[in-house]
């Protein structure tokens, strides 16, 4: 670790900084498999004071999600933050069904502090259309989840839970 580099800027302040200990990190594939496995089982909830204790330690106090396919599936607007707060997104997650048949596709480091997970969820709703997206997954020197923006097939969601959607010539999707 080169402290020198780290410290140097300091060096002419005249304050001294308490430097986080965990200050500079990068996180190791082990590290981006733990966190995406944790956060599955919160998205599965089978027992939810259990995925509650790990959502409070996995999710940081500063979280937000950001996520056009979801603001459009909710009626929010496009490019608004989606979830505001680490407690809106762990009761949202909580009292929503569980979701299941939940398949990892990847799992990458993302330049040291992110994680990309792509994924894909057969156990939306109705389960008519296995849905494919992904979570970009900012971590914190805490290796807490400090935000997420997610992007998936939100027509195929909107179909699972019960939307009806047409293309230009009105026919009803899927049409393949
Ligand atoms: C999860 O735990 C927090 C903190 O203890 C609590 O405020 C919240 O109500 C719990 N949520 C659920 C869904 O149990």
């Amino acid at each position: 670790m080169k402290f020198s580099t780290l410290i140097a800027p300091f060096a002419f302040a005249s304050v001294t900084v308490a430097l986080p200990v965990m200050w500079p990190f990068c996180l190791t594939q082990g590290d981006a498999n733990d966190i995406v496995g944790k956060f599955i089982t919160v998205l599965q909830h089978t027992n939810i004071n259990a995925a509650n204790a790990t959502a409070q330690a996995l999710i940081g106090p500063n979280f937000f999600e950001k996520s056009d396919s979801i603001n459009m599936l909710a009626g929010k607007p496009v490019g608004s933050i989606t979830t505001p707060s680490k407690a809106e997104y762990i009761n949202g997650v909580l009292f929503a069904p569980s979701l299941t048949g939940i398949t990892t596709n990847k799992v990458l480091v993302a330049g040291c502090t992110s994680i990309l997970w792509y994924w894909n969820m057969a156990g939306v709703g109705s389960k008519q259309i296995p849905v494919t997206g992904f979570n970009l997954i900012e971590i914190t020197p805490q290796k807490q989840i400090a935000d997420m923006y997610v992007e998936f097939n939100n027509i195929g969601w909107g179909i699972d839970i019960g939307f009806t959607v047409t293309d230009y010539t009105g026919a009803q999707l899927p049409t393949a």
